[in-house]
């Protein structure tokens, strides 16, 4: 990946990893990026995760042309990026580590070890200079832990940004963008809208030609759309008018019901994603319901209860923030239905939600009655 003549890219992709963060599925890899500013000084942006170690090592000689770095910069200290600090310390000795106070705390408590006599403490406002590159680093706390950093080079007008838009896939994925990166977003920084929020105040005073993230690919045109849709994301507003229908269905009434509300929408020009939840990758459905700005939840009565998997979803909803949307509830039962009354309840805490007057109640199977009551709410949706 080409950034420029003295900002090499020396990343490295997996391509084998079934799970990121030990539950979101990736099936176009992952990538751990990693950076070198080749100057009078050299600086290397972060380490990657821990089983690509060597590859890191090799990347970066490879760029050096001979030379030794300066300085490791620690942006943020979870292991998928600082598991290979003391790999580098030990084969750059003379190198500084340069990090925020709290990194350095966690890098002894990760590492078991002291890098006092080479560390170079930085924090919101620092610069550090290479030469003709300058660092600025810029605090950006619980993007997406409290230690992390990201850091302004204004000769290339560059944002290393940490983890901030990033994405799933390998650096090499053949695919649209927005969708891995809204599914990571969603689940990994989703609940720090607020803190992103501040961030982004604050990358507004920059200048900023190309985001170097810390996963995927470097951004070096349409910086205004990204960061509109980070904007978006982190204000928890809706990026496009629709209904996402997420249904649990035991034997098959209830995802009846789902597939006959999402014809009524389509019959009103509403677009409607199915997400069977039972089945499906329940990061795609949560940044779905984000996405969208209208949410059916569909479940049969369970245990007294909403169905697992339901309850699961909801959970990480709520957990994120969920917001500003219109949602409705249809609920089965064979014979005490309940659902939608224990789906509401879970919603209580959010805010800004809007509900249509009345949810939609099977007993088994959907009846005409039901097929009525779904048409209307299918209007009442797309009224509200
Ligand atoms: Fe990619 Fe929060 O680590």
């Amino acid at each position: 990946m080409h950034i420029s003549e003295n900002i090499k890219y020396v990343g490295v992709s997996d391509k084998d990893l079934d799970l990121f963060e030990g539950q979101y599925r990736v099936p176009s890899g992952m990538s751990y990026n990693s950076y070198v500013i080749l100057d009078e000084k050299i600086a290397v942006m972060d380490s990657v995760e821990a089983s690509h170690g060597e590859e890191w090592l090799q990347n970066i000689e490879s760029v050096l042309g001979g030379r030794t770095p300066h300085y490791l910069v620690v942006l943020h200290m979870e292991p998928d990026h600082s598991a290979n600090i003391a790999l580098f310390a030990d084969r750059y000795p003379d190198a500084v580590i340069v990090s925020s106070q709290k990194a350095f705390v966690m890098m002894k408590n990760f590492f078991a070890r002291d890098f006092s006599s080479r560390a170079l403490t930085v924090g919101e406002g620092s610069t550090l200079s290479l030469g003709a590159h300058t660092l600025s680093f810029v605090a950006a706390p619980m993007v997406h832990w409290p230690e992390v950093l990201v850091a302004y080079e204004s000769a290339e007008r560059v944002l290393f940004s940490a983890d901030a838009f990033g994405k799933f896939g390998a650096v090499d994925a053949d695919e649209p963008w927005e969708d891995e990166a809204r599914r990571y977003y969603i689940g990994i920084v989703g609940k720090y809208g607020a803190q992103v929020q501040s961030l982004l105040r604050k990358a507004a005073a920059l200048d900023i030609a190309v985001i170097a993230p810390l996963h995927g690919p470097v951004l070096n045109k349409d910086i205004e759309r990204y960061i509109a849709l980070y904007g978006t994301w982190s204000s928890y507003r809706a990026e496009k008018q629709g209904t996402v229908i997420a249904y649990c269905s035991v034997y098959g009434g209830t995802r009846r019901a789902a597939e006959m509300l999402a014809a009524e929408l389509a019959s009103l020009g509403e677009e409607a994603v199915l997400f069977d939840l039972s089945r499906s990758d329940i990061a795609e459905a949560v940044a779905a319901a984000f996405k969208y700005s209208r949410l059916v939840l569909a479940s049969v009565t369970y245990n007294a209860d909403i169905f697992p998997f339901m309850r699961a979803f909801i959970q990480h909803l709520t957990e994120r923030g969920y917001s500003n949307r219109t949602v409705a509830f249809v609920e089965n039962g064979t014979w005490a239905p309940m659902a939608a009354k224990v789906m509401r309840g879970m919603l209580e805490g959010c805010k800004g939600l809007t509900f249509p007057e009345a949810s939609v109640r099977i007993s088994s199977a959907p009846s005409e009655a039901n097929a009525a009551e779904l048409k209307k709410l299918a209007e009442d949706l797309i009224r509200l």
